[in-house]
């Protein structure tokens, strides 16, 4: 897959993610359909929205024993969509279990990523609230070089880990980066942030953006901004 902006669509109701999506006449986009969005609407909101001839990653991001996680990626995998997630805190055997599970019939399967540390942690907040010792950096290559051993496609990471982990694991491995935000912009809880410029520059292959894109007055001006900044 070629570099892309991801939009992710947090939205209360599938009411007001289809008409943030009508905003963007003709347009094919790359959008992430995450746990608000996903528990208010279901399966038929990931339908929909595949129907209008867009992409999908689902961000569900899975963490549980083995077993489950394999049948709720086998549930996951039929609605069509394009990447799905979980977090590689689960363990290698649960990695490997959401990969079995996310192969179709027909032998085809969505690209499979692992979460490292979420962007809005800290190495504080890992150190104080979670009493692991290790540096950031050194958890989230090691989390990666894991989901490697697990078969996996990729991770999701801060763009400014996005070098790292490539360099470490291999050029071909995936990043998806959401932390991605303007200069003149808010962060909002994000912490490990970065702009599209510098994450393109940085190697990253997917950026993820949310507020800055579906709080702006004008969405499809702030989106080809990212795609200009990130994509040309
Ligand atoms: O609004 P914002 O641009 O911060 O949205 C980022 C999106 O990426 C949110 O949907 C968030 O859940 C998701 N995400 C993240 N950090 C991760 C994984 C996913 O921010 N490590």
């Amino acid at each position: 897959m070629k570099r892309d902006v991801i939009i992710a669509l947090d939205f209360k109701d599938g009411k007001t993610a289809l008409n943030f999506l009508d905003k963007f006449v003709d347009k094919k986009l790359f959008v992430k359909v995450g746990m608000e969005l996903f528990y208010a609407e279901g399966p038929s909101i990931v339908k929909e929205i595949k129907e209008r001839g867009h992409k999908i990653f689902l961000d569900l991001k899975l963490h549980d024993i083995p077993n489950t996680v394999k049948g709720g990626m086998r549930s996951l995998s039929h609605l069509g969509v394009d990447i799905v997630n979980v977090h590689a805190a689960g363990t290698i055997s649960m990695m490997k279990a959401a990969l079995e599970g996310s192969i179709r019939e027909d032998g085809t399967r969505p690209l499979v990523i692992a979460v490292t540390q979420l962007t809005s942690t800290s190495e504080e907040r890992m150190k104080e609230e979670l009493l692991i010792e290790s540096k950031i950096n050194d958890t989230i290559v090691h989390y990666a070089k894991n989901a490697k051993k697990a078969g996996l496609d990729g991770v999701v990471c801060s763009p400014l880990e996005a070098g790292m982990v490539k360099n470490a694991v291999g050029m071909d491995f995936i990043t998806v980066t959401p932390g991605v935000r303007f200069d003149d912009g808010e962060k909002g809880d994000q912490v490990r942030v970065t702009t599209p410029k510098n994450a393109k520059e940085i190697g990253t292959d997917f950026i993820v953006l949310g507020r800055p894109i579906t709080q702006a007055e004008n969405p499809v001006e702030v989106y080809n901004r990212c795609v200009k900044e990130f994509c040309e």
